[in-house]
């Protein structure tokens, strides 16, 4: 089921953790119980086999993990390199652990789209990366 997160506060919706209701059907008035934020500050965070993505946008987007070569976390935005032009990039990048977002690192237009993060490089974490124009994707 898709999650999704509050742009406020970066709380991320698992339909899990609420008796498995779709974050669609929850009222208009649903508030972020974390900041108080409106419905409407959630954005959908996309996973790999929607299957209506085509799969070269799923690669050029789907951030991928290793390890850095001093032990940190290292994100690449996607398999297939992602741009990083004015009008098209990747505007920040987060780590997530149990639904929870560890770190955040802002990118800009012109940077590379390769980022080393702080966080020690561990096998739970997992990655968001925001296109400006395509959304929010977690890594596998
Ligand atoms: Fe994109």
């Amino acid at each position: 089921m898709k999650k999704f997160i509050c742009e406020k506060c970066n709380y991320i919706y698992d339909p899990k953790e609420h008796n498995n209701v779709t974050f669609e059907n929850q009222p208009e008035d649903y508030k972020c119980p974390i900041c108080g934020a409106e419905k409407k500050s959630f954005k959908e965070i996309k996973e790999e086999t929607i299957e209506d993505n085509n799969p070269e946008t799923q690669k050029k987007h789907i951030p991928v993990i290793s390890k850095s070569e001093n032990g940190k976390t290292l994100i690449k935005i996607g398999e297939i390199d992602h741009p990083m032009e004015e009008i098209h990039y990747i505007t920040k990048v987060q780590l997530i652990k149990n639904n929870k977002v560890i770190e955040t690192k802002t990118l800009h237009p012109n940077e590379k789209n390769i980022v080393e993060m702080e966080t020690i490089f561990n096998t739970e974490i997992e990655a968001l990366a925001y296109c400006n124009l395509h959304g929010i994707w977690k890594s596998k």
